[in-house]
């Protein structure tokens, strides 16, 4: 069984981005930016947003948190999306989900230039991903990362059977929209099953590369699992834990002990696809900086 180790991939990869950044700057005197909105203090979302400030540095790109009160207006909010995207130093704008009930995420996202969005979450982003038009767009960052994973471990998809839990628009529907392209580590048969799927066991038996998105612990078992699958655990489930200092950890929606015993090859959680994401959303804003000073 091979473990997929996307902590080790990350960090290649944020090599291998820093490499590019001391290059574009001995060129251009440049530095790409990113900024993130976050709105209110949801905790799960104020690690991630320090951590993706924090890995953003690490690779010498400037990054910029602006934190916002829960009772700011969608006013409020789209009117800094109009500076951003009007400021050429940045060329990455991030406002992190969830916001709180009263703000409309459609309007926020429409209101992101597609050129900035590094999230790849803006209608025109999808669209043209969903078309195949990969050099103009930004391909949202949990199914890009999951692509370079199964690409970096060498995993055969071309022709096989890619079964998809959860229809997230965050993870699901842009993840089997890229399975399905003619790319290397896509070009697979797509089946997605949700909420309403019925027999879900009887579907995820099917699927050569298994890929769960629903944020339910330990949803996916050993007996839902064909053996010699490889499965991608996008689940990052806080839980109760009182044997650590915090009182909670972290798990997947797999159950890892037991489908470890049957998977050909498995993300961890932590360090499978989370730390991918991340490193994702990086390289979607060195490319964005790329694009805006025709590098
Ligand atoms: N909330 C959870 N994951 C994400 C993500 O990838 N982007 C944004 N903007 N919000 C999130």
């Amino acid at each position: 069984m091979v473990l997929i180790d996307g902590k080790k991939v990350s960090a290649d990869l944020q090599e291998e981005l820093s490499a590019t950044i001391r290059h574009d700057r001995s060129i251009t005197g440049k530095l790409p930016g990113l900024t993130i909105i976050l709105v209110g203090q949801d905790p799960s979302s104020q690690v991630y947003v320090r951590n993706k400030a924090k890995r953003c540095k690490e690779i010498g790109m400037n990054s910029t948190v602006i934190e916002l009160p829960d009772e700011t207006t969608l006013e409020e909010i789209l009117e800094r999306i109009a500076l951003l995207n009007a400021d050429p130093e940045t060329h990455g704008i991030l406002v992190q989900q969830p916001l709180p009930p009263h703000i409309d995420e459609m309007s926020v996202t429409l209101a992101i230039d597609p050129e900035k969005d590094v999230d790849g979450f803006h209608p025109e982003n999808i669209g043209k991903m969903v078309l195949g038009h990969f050099e103009s767009c930004h391909i949202s960052c949990t199914a890009y990362g999951i692509l370079e994973l199964l690409g970096r471990y060498g995993i055969e998809t071309s022709g096989r059977h890619c079964v998809i839990v959860g229809r997230s628009n965050i993870v699901g529907k842009p993840m089997a929209n890229l399975m399905l392209q003619k790319l290397d580590s896509a070009n697979c048969t797509v089946t997605v099953c949700h909420s309403a799927s019925k027999e879900i066991a009887t579907l995820t038996r099917l699927a050569d590369i298994l890929i769960v998105a629903v944020g339910k612990p330990g949803f996916i078992t050993a007996g839902m699992v064909k053996p010699g699958a490889v499965v991608i655990d996008v689940g990052n489930n806080r839980i109760g834990d009182a044997s650590t200092k915090s009182g909670f950890r972290y798990v997947g929606d797999v159950d890892f002990d037991g489908v470890s015993t049957v998977a050909s090859a498995i993300t961890p959680v932590p360090g499978g696809v989370g730390p991918m994401t991340i490193a994702m959303l990086m390289k979607n804003t060195v490319n964005s900086f790329h694009r805006s000073n025709g590098l």
